[in-house]
């Protein structure tokens, strides 16, 4: 069966790549079993042993994979090793989801526009590890939330989806942060329903979206599912 047959009778095969707590996987994951998104996790693929991320694959009976970087000379070696992973199970997107290393050139050219990221802020604002944290500092009134293409920049590449966050008075971290990611884990879905149903279409940095939702939630200004 070729892969477009594949991708038209059992919809597509997404690896998620994450560092950390996963709570954005579980989101994708769910919207999976739920129909939302046409398509299945095939695997997750962690550079943290100890990642929750992994125990939430278990969990729901995904492959979980663990890829000690320090087996690895070299990060092209590294991600030439996920890389490997990544084709045997056929996927047809990677979404990183707390994932806490960048990515080495060679990944990128080799799967652009392929490579999702999550960004906790409204890029360009706020790259980095500490995005919500510095967006508070610096004391802006909106933040949010980006879903991007990856490129080899941090949290630079062509914008996919945005929301934002209002910042409130006396907003600490946690507060703020509780927020942010409550939209992150509707969002992220959203980005990869739309991508797994074919209606992004990618021009230069601008990504178009061909699907009346993106007019709806701007009109309504809510995320309406
Ligand atoms: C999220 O805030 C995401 O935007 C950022 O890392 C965090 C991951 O959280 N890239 P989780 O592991 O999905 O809970």
């Amino acid at each position: 069966m070729s892969s477009e047959a594949r991708r038209a009778s059992e919809g597509i095969r997404i690896a998620v790549l994450a560092s950390g707590s996963g709570t954005n996987l579980q989101a994708i994951i769910d919207a999976c079993r739920s129909g939302f998104i046409p398509g299945r996790v095939s695997v997750v693929i962690s550079d943290r042993k100890e990642a929750f991320a992994l125990e939430r694959a278990r969990r729901a009976g995904i492959k979980a994979i663990f890829l000690d970087p320090k087996n690895y000379a070299s990060r092209q070696e590294f991600d030439r090793a996920m890389a490997d992973i990544i084709a045997r199970h056929e996927c047809d997107l990677v979404a990183m989801a707390g994932y806490m290393r960048l990515l080495s050139p060679e990944f990128i050219r080799d799967h652009y526009l392929r490579v999702m990221n999550i960004h906790p802020a409204l890029c360009p604002s706020f790259p980095g590890m500490h995005a919500i944290r510095d967006a508070l500092a610096y004391g802006v009134k909106v933040t949010g939330v980006t879903v991007h293409f990856a490129d080899e920049g941090t949290d630079t590449g062509p914008v996919i989806l945005q929301y934002p966050v209002f910042v409130r008075d006396g907003d600490t971290e946690d507060t703020l942060a509780e927020r942010v990611h409550a939209v992150e884990h509707k969002l992220y879905p959203l980005a990869i329903k739309l991508f797994a149903e074919g209606k992004l279409r990618c021009e230069g940095r601008l990504v178009r979206i061909l699907d009346p939702v993106w007019e709806t939630i701007i009109e309504r200004g809510e995320l309406t599912w």
